[in-house]
């Protein structure tokens, strides 16, 4: 199987990219990539960092990321922002439309969706995922740092996570793929969905998300510092944030938070 080379995953790297510095670091292995690419000083354009594995990955809400060795991407992107903060609104979506319309370039279309606000689900197993910081620094700007797992060539049956329903792509399709191009793939819809996103807003992804919504008028639970909601989702707003309407009917904006289907409206009905 291939091991991650940065000068090949820069030949995969569109001209409109490359216009840019990029300062690409492939690992073998780090704590995380989301971590090293943090410590890192300041720099003009893009740096990525990608790693074989990750002895301590990590996910959202402080959950850990398996990051088995030489099989799928762990990598972690660096931009600096010069903006207003409000121009972010939507950002995790729009990354995960990002990590879609790559998808759909290798082959996948049906059954993938997403679980607001950024896990990429595939027959509603967990394929992808996304944990993006935002740095302030002392000057007023900002960096972001988009840290992104994507399964690629492991094999679900030779990593059983308690409680976990995950997949990767070589369940899904029967052959093993090119993480060097995919990095490619990913850095190049990001960077074209990043700038759209600076200049129409979530609303200029509005009808994509639409399409690969996997919680819309479904019944969840939201959780959000250690208070659970409960209600039917109904999509986003313009701004991207999950619209939850409650059983008395109050509605709800939420730009954070932890989702899973719930069985509440199940209580309800009887
Ligand atoms: C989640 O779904 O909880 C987010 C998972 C994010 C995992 C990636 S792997 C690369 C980067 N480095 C990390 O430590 N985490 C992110």
């Amino acid at each position: 199987m291939n091991r991650l080379n940065k000068d090949i995953i820069r030949t995969h790297i569109n001209n409109d990219v490359l216009r840019h510095p990029i300062h690409i670091y492939s690992l073998d292995t780090v704590d995380s990539t989301n971590r090293f690419i943090k410590d890192l000083p300041s720099r003009e354009g893009l740096t990525l960092c990608c790693a074989e594995t990750q002895t301590h990955g990590r996910g959202r809400f402080g959950r850990k990321w398996h990051s088995p060795s030489c099989e799928n991407i762990y990598a972690s992107l660096r931009i600096k922002f010069n903006h207003s903060l409000s121009k972010l609104s939507g950002l995790s979506l729009v990354t995960s439309l990002a990590i879609i319309k790559t998808l759909n370039e290798l082959g996948l279309q049906d059954d993938l969706k997403v679980k607001w606000p950024n896990d990429i689900l595939w027959q509603g197993k967990k394929l992808s995922g996304c944990l993006i910081e935002l740095m302030t620094l002392p000057n007023q700007h900002a960096e972001l740092i988009i840290g992104i797992g994507l399964n690629v060539n492991s094999h679900t049956a030779n990593h059983p996570l308690p409680d976990k329903s995950w997949c990767s792509l070589l369940d899904i399709t029967g052959k093993l793929h090119d993480r060097n191009l995919i990095i490619g793939k990913l850095i190049n819809h990001f960077f074209q969905s990043f700038e759209q996103l600076l200049l129409t807003g979530f609303e200029g992804f509005a009808e994509q998300w639409e399409r690969v919504d996997a919680l819309k008028g479904q019944f969840i639970t939201l959780s959000q510092q250690n208070e659970l909601i409960h209600g039917q989702a109904n999509g986003v707003n313009s701004i991207g944030q999950l619209i939850l309407i409650d059983n008395n009917e109050n509605i709800h904006y939420f730009s954070s938070g932890d989702t899973s289907l719930s069985s509440i409206a199940v209580y309800n009905a009887t």
